[in-house]
């Protein structure tokens, strides 16, 4: 999600004069474990040893300009991770020999990463973007493809490796694409072959809904699409996304909305030529689960969801369908991941 694009704007000609806040506490206490100081995160992965890692997008914050992926080495410390060189696009993360400025065209180095997830090997996988903020505020295009559109902006990734559900036998990656341009859809990846299709594209169960309008702190969320244009409602589209039932379950989230949604593997999975119809006649809401940016799963069935507008995590449990309150506190801002 992009957090940075997003104006907290006052509804009203009246500029408030006091900082908004919820104090609002709930469930288990907080411990801190890491304090980022300079770059603004989206992602963690927490490996079996307990080792940590964020990825800080450049197509979020123009700031984000030092390293896109560094592990968390003490509580307030970060080494750019595997190594700076990677971290270091020659001529920096875009190219402004195109018009208008694009998406450096590199393979062999980090963009714009928005999403890190270690899979059951232990592997880390990140998922780049290929996207960065001009310092006016311009999000770059990058080089189109049949899945990743110009103006697409993948988001989040969950790795399935189960050999039985592909032929190539090496498991699968399910992407959300949250473009703000409503380039909407899930793109999913056969890492055996390396081919990538696309499911559910530009439906409503991947984009975001019309005139959703957030409140967070007290203050009504619009977006704003550039430097003075008028601003709009939250276009983000499908972001957070999750695994259930060991994988045989896909679910997943639009930030402009609040509503949980599902399919089995099997329709994301299919590219036969009804597999699109299918797969649309196949989606089931889950219910609202509040406004969420990430999504994370554990191995209870329960689907971790942020709250952006109560400061809270939720908990969806797909036992009983239920959405339970798990953790609320005003330091939680906008839960990420
Ligand atoms: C980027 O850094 C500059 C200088 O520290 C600061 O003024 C600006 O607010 C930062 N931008 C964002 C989006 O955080
Ligand atoms: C970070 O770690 C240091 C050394 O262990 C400790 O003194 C400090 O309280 C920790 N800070 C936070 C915010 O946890
Ligand atoms: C920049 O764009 C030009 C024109 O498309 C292209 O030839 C060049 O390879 C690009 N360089 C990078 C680093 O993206
Ligand atoms: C793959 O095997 C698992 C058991 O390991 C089973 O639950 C799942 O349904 C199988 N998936 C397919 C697509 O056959
Ligand atoms: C769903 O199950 C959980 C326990 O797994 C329980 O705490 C919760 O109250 C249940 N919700 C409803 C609505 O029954």
């Amino acid at each position: 999600m992009k957090p940075s694009l997003l104006a907290l704007l006052s509804g009203s000609a009246v500029v408030a004069q006091q900082i908004a806040q919820d104090p609002g506490v709930r469930g288990p206490p907080l411990e801190i474990t890491h304090l980022y100081y300079d770059q603004m995160p989206t992602g963690i992965a927490v490996s079996r040893t307990g080792r940590l890692f964020s990825c800080y997008p450049s197509g979020l914050d123009a700031n984000n300009t030092r390293y896109q992926v560094a592990e968390l080495t003490t509580n307030n410390t970060e080494t750019p991770y595997p190594n700076s060189g990677i971290n270091s696009p020659p001529g920096g993360a875009i190219n402004y020999t195109t018009y208008p400025p694009s998406g450096a065209n590199y393979q062999n180095y980090f963009i714009g990463v928005q999403s890190v997830a270690i899979d059951p090997l232990e592997r880390l996988w990140i998922l780049d973007t290929g996207r960065a903020l001009t310092p006016d505020g311009t999000l770059t295009i990058v080089l189109p493809t049949t899945v990743a559109y110009p103006d697409s902006y993948i988001n989040d990734v969950r790795i399935d490796l189960r050999p039985n559900i592909t032929a190539s036998g090496k498991g699968v990656a399910y992407i959300t694409d949250s473009s703000q341009q409503r380039r909407n859809g899930i793109v999913i990846v056969d890492l055996g072959t390396k081919e990538a299709w696309r499911h559910l594209d530009g439906t409503p169960f991947v984009s975001a809904e019309k005139q959703h309008l957030a409140s967070v702190w007290g203050e009504e969320v619009y977006f704003v699409p550039g430097p003075g244009e008028p601003f709009t409602f939250d276009p983000t589209g499908a972001d957070g996304i999750g695994l259930l039932d060991g994988g045989d379950t896909i679910v997943w989230s639009v930030t402009g909305g609040r509503r949980l949604y599902s399919i089995s593997n099997q329709y994301l999975l299919n590219r036969s030529p009804n597999s699109e119809v299918e797969a649309q006649a196949n989606v089931r809401s889950l219910g609202e689960k509040g406004q969420t940016d990430g999504l994370m799963q554990d191995t209870n069935q329960y689907i971790y969801a942020g709250n952006a507008e109560q400061n809270a995590i939720n908990i969806y449990n797909a036992r009983n369908s239920s959405v339970s309150t798990y953790i609320r506190d005003p330091r939680i801002g906008w839960t990420g991941k």
